[in-house]
């Protein structure tokens, strides 16, 4: 995830692009970058962090120009620093690009344009369509393009412009979002309309596969040679509901995300033919993967139950053995190094202290770490001898959602790579990874029943007590529903081992006191029907997350929410979307402060 703004008119385009920087702060905030196009001249600024801290620096010189395009960047290939910010350019400097998405086959183009003379000044994907654009660039700017995005495979929301035809910007989409706003002899492009609606309220949603070519007095917009009518649309929400795509809380439009999460965090890794994945960031320690016989996994708060998940997928699939920690616990007990043992730690931030105490620790007694994290860069991602970047973008509500989501499916990854390391056939490799392509639509089916799990939320939300129950893969998903419905609605929630009911909790149920029972069809739903059973017949209320078809347990429960048939270790990224959203509007209908829960922070850097 990134932030575009783009600039064609005729007025000073310096405070327009800045200000549309700082509302879309909240897409990616570890650099930005300014350009402004003239005819054979261009003016480029970048920085490291956020905006404020050196926002004086750039209108201090006081760069002029009514074309811009400029950029918020979230790392997610190539570390953070103004090397890599955006815009990027081509060899002469005469085209500039920001872009926001992924080029899959970036390191083939890239050693290809190697090889044909073209030098390179950074270590994004992003850098290779500028030299592509370069490559093929006779004297119209918008056939380059078009020729570049022929040679990529991925996604992306590109804006480019050149000195050699400063009066135009190009502009193109495939899966990352883009509009244009329509103003007054002017044309604005952003991520979203936050940026721009303080500007304009005209704007054009730019499909995928389109490409427009936006002038002082004139827009054309393309698809496949063919030129598209487009309606304007007027936009009527205010700046802060455009941040959130509309929707009421981050947490909202963050759980929304998980579909393209899950896909992002597969894009460009699945060799399919091979039953196998590709993860650069392990390919230093490969040997080292191959011998090792037993993994620790560590981890806090959502990512530790992340964890808990990956210890039965690898163990299951890569017939490793697996133990898993708190940050907060490991740090304290006797930490016994094995020689052919690894240690990987799960965190969003990459700065959790219980999480990076123990790596230090861990890195000074010499053994090999390993890291899942979501921000680029940070100290988890550089301490660790190796690691795999989850992708997910930044995550803004306190409270962890698509980020579980991005560790799930690199877990998924790791457990193929790992596996096929080992006994893991080629024909399971390819049914794992030809399951886990369909997880985003089955997740955006889920989605669609966003309405009925909100009804169900209200029904409920008079209860002060809840129990979540699950077995096998589901538990930790038990344990996640809970941490969830406590951190931001504040009843309390405890997740249990269904097995476990009879040895203690059992003696708490009774009416006031519901549980959600996490039952799809899978090897453990006779015994998950038994816990149920004991659960009604003390007159407890079960709201249970079903496969679909299975009609018969409405006959058992009071309510029902269904998710898709898929592998049994794959359920845990669709059964926990439901969780997600029942904790969202449970908190909704009590009004809390959803995005910001009271005690809570979202990086505890703090032991
Ligand atoms: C805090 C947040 C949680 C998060 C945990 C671990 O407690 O409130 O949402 O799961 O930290 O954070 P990390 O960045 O290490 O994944």
């Amino acid at each position: 995830m990134c932030g575009i703004v783009g600039y064609i008119g005729k007025q000073d385009a310096s405070n327009i692009v800045l200000s549309g920087l700082k509302r879309l702060e909240y897409r990616g905030y570890d650099s930005y970058g300014i350009c402004f196009i003239e005819k054979d001249k261009h003016h480029l600024f970048k920085r490291v962090g956020k905006i404020e801290k050196t926002e004086q620096d750039f209108l201090n010189k006081n760069f002029k120009g009514s074309v811009c395009i400029a950029h918020n960047r979230w790392a997610t290939t190539g570390l953070v620093n103004e090397e890599n910010a955006h815009p990027h350019c081509d060899c002469k400097e005469e085209i500039f690009v920001v872009h926001n998405g992924i080029v899959e086959n970036y390191k083939e183009l890239k050693e290809k344009l190697i090889k044909e003379g073209h030098k390179f000044s950074s270590e994004t994907d992003t850098e290779v369509i500028a030299h592509l654009i370069e490559k093929y660039y006779k004297d119209n700017l918008e056939n380059a393009v078009k020729r570049a995005l022929d040679d990529i495979r991925g996604t992306y929301g590109l804006v480019v412009a050149s000195v050699k035809e400063p009066d135009k910007i190009v502009v193109a989409r495939m899966s990352s979002p883009l509009i244009i706003g329509v103003g007054d002899n002017e044309f604005l492009v952003a991520s979203d309309p936050s940026a721009i609606i303080s500007r304009t309220r005209q704007i054009i949603n730019l499909d995928d596969g389109e490409i427009a070519v936006l002038e002082v007095n004139n827009i054309r917009i393309y698809k496949e040679e063919k030129e598209s009518k487009k309606d304007i649309q007027i936009i009527d929400w205010d700046i802060e509901l455009a941040e959130k795509d509309g929707h009421e809380h981050f947490m909202l439009k963050e759980i929304m995300e998980e579909p393209n999460v899950i896909e992002d965090a597969m894009r460009g890794r699945l060799l399919d033919d091979m039953g196998m994945v590709k993860l650069g960031g392990l390919e230093g320690v490969e040997n080292k993967l191959r011998e090792i016989n037993s993994l620790s996994l560590v981890g806090c708060g959502t990512a530790y139950y992340a964890c808990r998940v990956g210890k039965y997928m690898i163990e299951e699939y890569a017939d490793i053995p697996v133990e898993v920690d708190f940050g907060s616990e490991f740090r304290y007990k006797k930490p016994i190094i094995k020689k052919d043992g690894g240690i990987l730690f799960v965190s969003q931030s990459g700065e959790t202290a219980d999480t990076l105490s123990c790596l230090k620790e861990m890195k000074e007694k010499g053994a090999l770490t390993l890291g899942i994290t979501n921000v680029v860069g940070s100290s988890q991602a550089r301490e660790t001898d190796a690691g795999v970047y989850t992708r997910s973008g930044p995550e803004i509500s306190v409270a962890s959602t698509k980020a579980f989501l991005g560790q799930l499916t690199v877990l998924v990854l790791v457990t193929i790579y790992l596996g096929r390391q080992r006994n893991m056939s080629m024909v399971m490799g390819k049914r794992i990874i030809d399951e886990l392509k369909r997880i985003p639509e089955l997740a955006k089916k889920i989605l669609k029943q966003k309405e009925e799990i909100e009804k169900i939320a209200q029904k409920y939300k008079e209860y002060k007590n809840f129990w979540f129950i699950g077995r096998k893969y589901n538990y930790p998903i038990a344990l996640e529903g809970a941490l969830k419905l406590k951190e931001i609605s504040y009843v309390h929630a405890e997740g249990v081992a269904g097995g476990e009911l009879k040895h203690g909790p059992l003696a708490l149920v009774e009416e006031s006191f519901p549980t959600i029972a996490i039952c799809p069809s899978d090897s453990v739903y006779d015994k998950m029907i038994s816990n149920i059973e004991e659960i009604k017949a003390r007159k407890g209320l079960v709201i249970a997350i079903a496969t679909e078809g299975n009609e018969e347990i409405k006959k058992i429960v009071d309510d029902v929410i269904y998710i898709p048939k898929t592998l049994e270790m794959l359920t845990p990224l669709l059964s926990v979307i439901p969780l997600h959203l029942f904790a969202y509007y449970f908190a909704k209908s009590l009004k809390r402060d959803i995005d910001r829960p009271r005690n809570l922070a979202k990086s505890v850097t703090v032991e």
